[in-house]
């Protein structure tokens, strides 16, 4: 039997990225997945993608930042599926038009990011929880940042937003740890994705220079794949962890070893 054989998943931000990566593997290894986005086609895309493999996967659209909409994930899981066992608070925006310093930032620039990136885990830890208590325990996995453990120039609400994560993560963990509802989260160091090609675009940059240029960042010397952060959060949500809380993991070749990463 697969590892997350009758476990109900969900996943904000899913459809593509890491969080694509997330649902996929939590479906390939049995789970039963909806995955949450606001971009409808690529959803559907990704249902389509998934048919195939040992478990189920649903899409449903969904903007993390709201709390009518983070209800309604639960509520749809619960229908569907009899109720809620991992959640991934994946989702997460890094605007380009935002890499700036912190006073040209306008406020709502700053608003929008901290409530994606910070209050849809709020959100989906309101409205999870008294599911996962019901059902007996649980597992919230936040994708946060190497730049919430490290300062750099021109991400600050970014870096403020992942900063804050890993201390709900720390909050959370002790919270719901009676409860048996573990608390984790991911530093992921620099990963191809839909973000980074933005980035790169909107700077006006060339995809391979800049690939080149951040390979060397990493000792490992390569940036990351989706599916690099997937394993490590499949291990995390699974019982091979069950006495890890309230810790966060990077997942960065090796980036966070170094010192001074971001001296320039
Ligand atoms: N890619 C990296 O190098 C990197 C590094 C460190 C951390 N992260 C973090 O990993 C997570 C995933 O990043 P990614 O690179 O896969 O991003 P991505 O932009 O490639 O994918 C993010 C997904 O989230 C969706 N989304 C955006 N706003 C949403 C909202 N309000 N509600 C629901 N869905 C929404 C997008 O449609 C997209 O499918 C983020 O939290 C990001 O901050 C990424």
């Amino acid at each position: 039997m697969a590892e997350f054989t009758n476990k109900n998943v969900i996943v904000t931000g899913g459809a593509k990225g890491i969080g694509r990566g997330l649902c996929l593997a939590f479906a390939r290894e049995g789970a039963r997945v909806l995955c949450a986005d606001v971009d409808e086609p690529a959803g559907l895309q990704l249902e389509k993608d998934a048919a195939d493999l040992a478990g189920l996967l649903r899409f449903q659209r969904a903007d993390a930042s709201q709390a009518a909409d983070c209800e309604a994930l639960v509520r749809r899981a619960s229908q569907l599926w009899g109720g809620v066992d991992v959640v991934c608070n994946n989702v997460g925006i890094q605007p380009p038009d935002s890499y700036i310093p912190a006073h040209e930032l306008r406020e709502d620039q700053w608003d929008r990011i901290l409530d994606v990136n910070l209050k849809s885990c709020f959100l989906m830890t309101k409205y999870c929880v008294p599911v996962m208590k019901q059902r007996g325990g649980g597992v919230i996995i936040n994708t946060a940042s190497v730049q919430g453990l490290q300062a750099a120039k021109g991400v600050a609400a970014y870096a403020a937003s992942k900063g804050g994560l890993l201390s709900l993560t720390r909050q959370l963990a002790l919270e719901y740890a009676a409860d048996h509802i573990r608390v984790l989260a991911v530093n992921p160091g620099t990963i191809d994705t839909p973000l980074v090609d933005e980035f790169v675009a909107a700077l006006g940059m060339d995809k391979a220079q800049v690939a080149e240029a951040l390979a060397k960042i990493h000792p490992l010397g390569r940036i990351g794949r989706a599916a690099d952060v997937a394993e490590v959060v499949l291990f995390l949500a699974s019982d091979k962890a069950s006495f890890m809380t309230g810790e966060n993991v990077c997942v960065d070749g090796g980036m966070m070893a170094k010192g001074a990463w971001a001296s320039s």
